[in-house]
């Protein structure tokens, strides 16, 4: 009996019975790949361009589907396009568009070409695009960053280390320091996109085509740097998805970090700032809450980003080459990805110039943890004695403080001499809050000369970075 082929499937031809309407829903893509159409049309005019410069399709025909292609791209931007779970993906319901708005011509678009290589060549100009949004946020994040440490070069905070307050810091210090992280993670986000840069298409399913293909041609209309060498590797290669993922995981670790510390810093515990209303919301319950809720939902979302690297990973391990249709779930983890960058990366953006700085909450915080103590100790070493036993000096010192509930320059020379009969007036020199950050006065220190000097080579860097 002669097989009657599934009207609806483009590949419907060696089949003898339709598909189980189960099997239907569980194989389709289009719920979430259609966000590629605009890649999709943008890679298929590209290629339809390519087959007429080399003589596999005529002008004419080229004329007809790319005028085609345009008006399907015209009816999806206006909300007029209805997505069917029978035609599976983004691609056969762009395809069948076309050829019922072109007719038969349109069925020659997919000659030299598979779905396989086309949706690798959409990601990836999909990935470009959102990289490209990325990181001009990330700039604006960057120069904010620079901004804040500039006007607050001079503020004086404790700076901690087990979140014990240890040694005088900037304010503009610590944002140099949250710079520097963003920097980086600017840096590798460039150098991803050079890896997402790529063109799969040309590769076929797998092993290429039979036809006199440009591949070249097809890279220059599409603005890609290179064209993937093997065939195979170029349809199964999701790794740019992966170092992707990556590096939006490393940057949101940095965002969880420097939340956490806007977090705390805005507690009435620590009071060291006040963050926008506009970024906080209220309690349903308790009158008096202004919650940070910016911060810390950006705390919370690192996880979900963090798991999508782990999914991706988890997707490739093990797949033989070439193409599978596991490759089919790297796109919801992709997109949940760069979605949940790009809002943290916004909201940092925009809040960070915003932010209220405290400083005289700050400096009442730096009087209170003995954060001049290696002052006091590095000024009896140049006083010629032994760092161990300055440090030894120093330490009875402050518990004497601790004892009396003082701070150690409301000690007196007297208190001091019994640690240490050779000690002069100048041991309050050492411990003036101010002339201690003074004195951190070398490259990468904290200075306000230093970090006004950073200032103005972290807008140079911006520059190197992302012109
Ligand atoms: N929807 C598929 C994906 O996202 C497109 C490629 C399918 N290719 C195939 N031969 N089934 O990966």
């Amino acid at each position: 009996m002669p097989a009657t082929p599934d009207p609806e499937k483009p590949w419907g031809g060696r089949f003898t019975a339709p598909t189980d309407a189960f099997v239907e829903e569980f194989t389709a893509s289009v719920g979430f790949d259609q966000r590629l159409a605009l890649q999709d049309i943008r890679g298929s005019i590209a290629h339809a361009c390519m087959l007429a410069e080399c003589g596999v399709l005529d002008d004419a025909e080229f004329t007809v589907i790319a005028e085609g292609l345009e008006a399907v791209r015209a009816d999806i931007e206006a909300g007029q396009f209805e997505w069917s779970v029978k035609l599976e993906d983004v691609h056969m319901n762009i395809e069948r568009a076309l050829v019922e708005r072109v007719g038969d011509v349109g069925k020659k678009l997919h000659t030299a070409r598979s779905r396989n290589d086309q949706v690798a060549t959409d990601i990836r100009l999909y990935l470009r695009e959102r990289i490209d949004g990325l990181l001009t946020a990330l700039r604006s994040l960057l120069d904010g960053l620079v901004a804040l440490a500039e006007r607050e070069a001079d503020t004086l905070m404790p700076g901690y280390t087990h979140l014990q307050a240890a040694q005088p810091i900037a304010f503009g210090h610590h944002m140099l320091a949250w710079f520097e992280m963003i920097l980086r993670d600017t840096e590798r986000l460039r150098d991803c996109r050079r890896r997402v840069n790529v063109l799969p298409l040309g590769a076929g399913a797998l092993a290429g085509t039979t036809f006199p293909i440009d591949r070249e041609r097809v890279a220059e209309l599409l603005g890609f740097d290179a064209v993937a060498e093997n065939s195979l590797d170029a349809v199964s290669d999701r790794d740019f998805a992966i170092e992707f993922t990556a590096c939006a995981s490393i940057l949101m670790m940095h965002y969880s970090r420097m939340s956490e510390e806007l977090v705390l810093w805005n507690s009435q515990a620590f009071g060291f700032i006040d963050i926008a209303d506009a970024f906080c919301t209220g309690s349903s319950m308790m009158p008096q809450k202004k919650n940070p809720d910016v911060p810390e939902l950006v705390r919370g979302k690192s996880g979900r980003v963090f798991g999508h690297l782990v999914g991706l990973l988890t997707l490739m391990k093990s797949q033989p080459l070439a193409y599978n249709k596991d490759n089919q779930e790297d796109k919801e983890p992709l997109f949940d990805t760069v979605d949940t960058l790009d809002a943290a990366t916004r909201a940092f953006a925009e809040l960070v110039p915003t932010l209220r700085v405290r400083r005289e909450r700050l400096r009442a915080a730096a009087a209170q943890g003995f954060i001049n103590a290696t002052d006091l100790a590095d000024h009896l070493v140049r006083m010629g004695r032994p760092f161990r036993d300055a440090h030894a000096v120093v330490g009875a010192a402050v518990a004497l403080a601790v004892e009396r509930g003082c701070a150690l320059d409301e000690l007196t020379l007297e208190d001091y001499r019994r640690f240490d009969a050779g000690l002069d007036e100048s041991i309050f020199n050492a411990l003036d809050m101010d002339r201690a950050l003074n004195a951190r006065n070398h490259f990468g220190g904290t200075a306000p000369a230093q970090v006004r000097a950073a200032c103005i080579r972290a807008r140079e860097r911006i520059a190197r970075t992302l012109d």
